[in-house]
């Protein structure tokens, strides 16, 4: 596997060719799948639920890495459990109980992660920290694929790299939105592990050469 992971983001994929793209991912350098669920409510937008993720899991062949930007997710913890998510994250924002439903996810048997707003500042995460697998911070806003990196990213990341650090926790740090080969390096040596890329890879005229390369500016 590759030290730093690579994470094509499904939400850019065509959906009317969904297995294709799913087997692209497949056969392609990219380490993990990256599956967006969003309900409207807690984002401007609507994208697919558990029959699709169902449908994807019937083909994918590596990791689920879910992305839930929902309220309540507590509600569908043991649900996507069932649907075989290797990685469940869940907002701060839309956590009242964020330690409670970290104890959750990894009682189901997933690896827990939680995902910041840009607003949201790393320190909230410092009593945390501890609990968390992974920390998916947005250099968007969610809800949308295709929108531009938010440049203060690198400055939370390696806030972030810091806190985890210190508390000697075993955390991962992910990026997700406006992804490409011009920010990953900088990303990286920032501090982050895994990369998400939706648009990047998924408009891209040759998807899993993009991916190849991404990870190559990524782990070189
Ligand atoms: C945004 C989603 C992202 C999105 C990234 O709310 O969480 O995973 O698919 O898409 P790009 O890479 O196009 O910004
Ligand atoms: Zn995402």
């Amino acid at each position: 596997m590759n030290q730093i992971r690579i994470a094509p983001s499904l939400l850019a994929a065509d959906f009317g060719n969904l297995q294709r793209d799913v087997e692209m991912v497949n056969n392609s350098d990219a380490d993990w799948h990256h599956i967006d669920v969003m309900d409207g409510v807690f984002v401007p937008n609507i994208s697919y639920g558990m029959p699709v993720v169902k449908a994807i899991r019937e083909h994918a062949t590596k990791p689920l890495d879910v992305h839930l930007m929902i309220v309540d997710p507590d509600r569908y913890i043991q649900t996507f459990a069932d649907l075989g998510a290797t990685v469940l994250t869940v907002h701060y924002e839309a956590c009242t109980h964020l330690h409670r439903t970290l104890q959750a996810i990894k009682s189901a048997g997933m690896k827990a992660g939680v995902a910041l707003n840009p607003h949201t500042n790393v320190s909230l995460l410092e009593d945390t920290i501890n609990d968390i697998d992974l920390v998916c911070v947005m250099s968007v806003n969610p809800g949308f694929g295709g929108q531009s990196f938010i440049e203060n990213t690198y400055r939370k990341v390696v806030a972030l790299k810091a806190l985890i650090k210190k508390r000697a926790a075993n955390t991962l740090i992910e990026i997700d939105g406006g992804v490409t080969d011009q920010n990953a390096h900088q990303l990286v040596t920032s501090g982050a592990d895994v990369l998400v890329a939706g648009s990047y890879v998924f408009k891209a005229e040759n998807p899993t050469a993009t991916i190849a390369h991404l990870s190559s500016v990524a782990n070189n």
